[in-house]
């Protein structure tokens, strides 16, 4: 851990000294004296060790940015390149050959299932799809003015009260949970939405495979089989990405060793906040704002003058054009030829064209976002479903997550720079 380098950032005057003379030792060595210093960004243990002085540094990254945090096997993003992969298979072969639930039994299963495993897993997920009447009940009580993602997290959280046994290491219970969670968080999401219009939740259709029943349940009549297939698309486009801030939040309730209700129902409300799974929605608000091809080369520079930015565009890790963005443009096409065209799909090409002369030179492309808005709308997704749609899928890479933590798990408990003051008296509450 320690390393015999100085680091001083440029500009700065000194250090602050956060922490002062206790005793550790180094590789075996007692260290005589220990000081740790913060300073901008960097945090420096100096000590003495026999004769000589040495230094570590360890820089500090806000939202632990490029720290890795775990091992994984479950995917692969490569931002240069544009690629991303499920256990090693690319998502392009994903999106055109499989479906959401076998790439669900990928990412959980770690292998594709042969014919006899993806027709016992669909059957189970088919025969665990209704809600206890209990939980419908519960639901019923929940204001209609409520944000469907708060309902889906208290939905996801109340299985933990009717499936309250744990037995973590018992593959039996490990497969149950992942199939009841597949199965019912669909189901949730629909029957919160009936329900705040004031109507009866619709029961799931065993005859309808994944994608086309959740279609069936949303809008109470059955798909069209490309509109569901472009669903079942979508979702696999969405079931997996590495470990960001919902997949690490499953993560640290996961390695707590509490029940995957729990795991869920964190990774959810950590997916509801608009920096993450909320940029749909701000997507689809935009380009209604923007009203008109006309319009976008004034919108883009007045964004731009003002630093504002362009939802859609860009992305922590990928610096070319986000993979699954390209797949969802194809899909958004196929739609708009089949089921009628889209003028604010004409807006989104034109803005993307507009960004991309402004702002290629810094990696900023269109990412999953920019055309998932359109394709829910035309499959008559209310706009604030966007992200608990968004949730339904992902719930196959949090449980992916939740099962390989399990596998060696060692609980999260990071450290932090204390910034704060030391032997600060107590002020009586009379003398303040
Ligand atoms: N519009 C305009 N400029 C942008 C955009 C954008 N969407 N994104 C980045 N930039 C610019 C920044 O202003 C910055 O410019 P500067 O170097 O002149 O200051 C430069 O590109 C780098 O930006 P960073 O903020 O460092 O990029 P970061 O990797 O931190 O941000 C993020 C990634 C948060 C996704 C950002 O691109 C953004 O806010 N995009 C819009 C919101 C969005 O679409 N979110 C969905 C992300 S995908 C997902 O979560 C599933």
């Amino acid at each position: 851990m320690f390393i015999d380098f100085y680091h001083r950032p440029a500009g700065k005057q000194g250090f602050h000294v956060i922490e002062r003379g206790r005793d550790r030792r180094v590789s075996g060595e007692v260290v005589q004296k220990v000081e740790t210093i913060y300073s901008d960004g960097y945090y420096f243990v100096a000590c003495v060790l026999g004769l000589r002085w040495i230094m570590a540094a360890y820089e500090f990254r806000a939202g632990l940015e490029g720290v890795p945090a775990t091992q994984s096997s479950i995917s692969y993003v490569d931002g240069q390149r544009g690629i991303l992969e499920y256990r090693g298979i690319a998502i392009q072969e994903l999106a055109h050959q499989s479906t959401f639930l076998e790439t669900a039994y990928l990412l959980i299963w770690g292998h594709l299932p042969n014919q006899a495993d993806l027709a016992e897993f669909q059957e189970e997920i088919q025969s665990h799809r209704r809600l206890k009447y209990r939980i419908r009940d519960m639901m019923k009580c929940f204001p209609e003015s409520g944000h469907p993602m708060d309902a889906l997290q208290a939905c996801a959280a109340a299985l933990g009260l009717f499936y309250s046994k744990r037995a973590l290491d018992d593959p039996a219970y490990v497969r149950a949970a992942v199939v009841r969670l597949l199965a019912k968080v669909p189901t949730m999401v629909a029957a919160f939405q009936l329900m705040r219009k004031g109507n009866d939740p619709v029961q799931p259709r065993d005859d309808l495979g994944y994608a086309a029943n959740f279609l069936y349940m949303l809008n109470e009549k059955e798909p069209d089989p490309l509109a569901a297939h472009i669903f079942d698309v979508c979702l696999t486009l969405h079931a997996e990405h590495t470990i960001n801030a919902s997949t690490f939040s499953a993560m640290v309730t996961a390695s707590t060793l509490t029940d995957p209700y729990g795991v869920i129902a964190s990774a959810v409300g950590t997916l509801a906040g608009p920096l993450h799974g909320g940029a749909a929605e701000e997507v689809v608000g935009m380009l209604e704002e923007v009203g008109s091809v006309k319009n976008v080369q004034t919108y883009v520079d007045r964004c731009l003058m003002s630093k504002q930015r362009i939802m859609g565009f860009g992305h922590r890790v990928y610096k070319v054009k986000d993979p699954r963005a390209m797949i969802l443009q194809g899909l958004a096409e196929k739609l708009f030829e089949q089921f009628g065209h889209d003028q604010y799909y004409d807006i989104a090409v034109a803005l993307e064209a507009a960004v991309a002369d402004r702002l290629a030179g810094k990696g900023i492309y269109p990412n999953v976002d920019f055309y998932s808005g359109l394709v829910y709308r035309k499959l008559g997704i209310p706009t604030d479903l966007f992200t608990p749609v968004f949730a339904i899928s992902r719930t196959a890479g949090w449980l992916a997550h939740w099962k390989e933590q399990l596998g060696e798990n060692r609980i999260f408990r990071p450290t932090q720079i204390y910034t704060g003051l030391h032997g600060t008296k107590y002020l009586p509450i009379d003398q303040r």
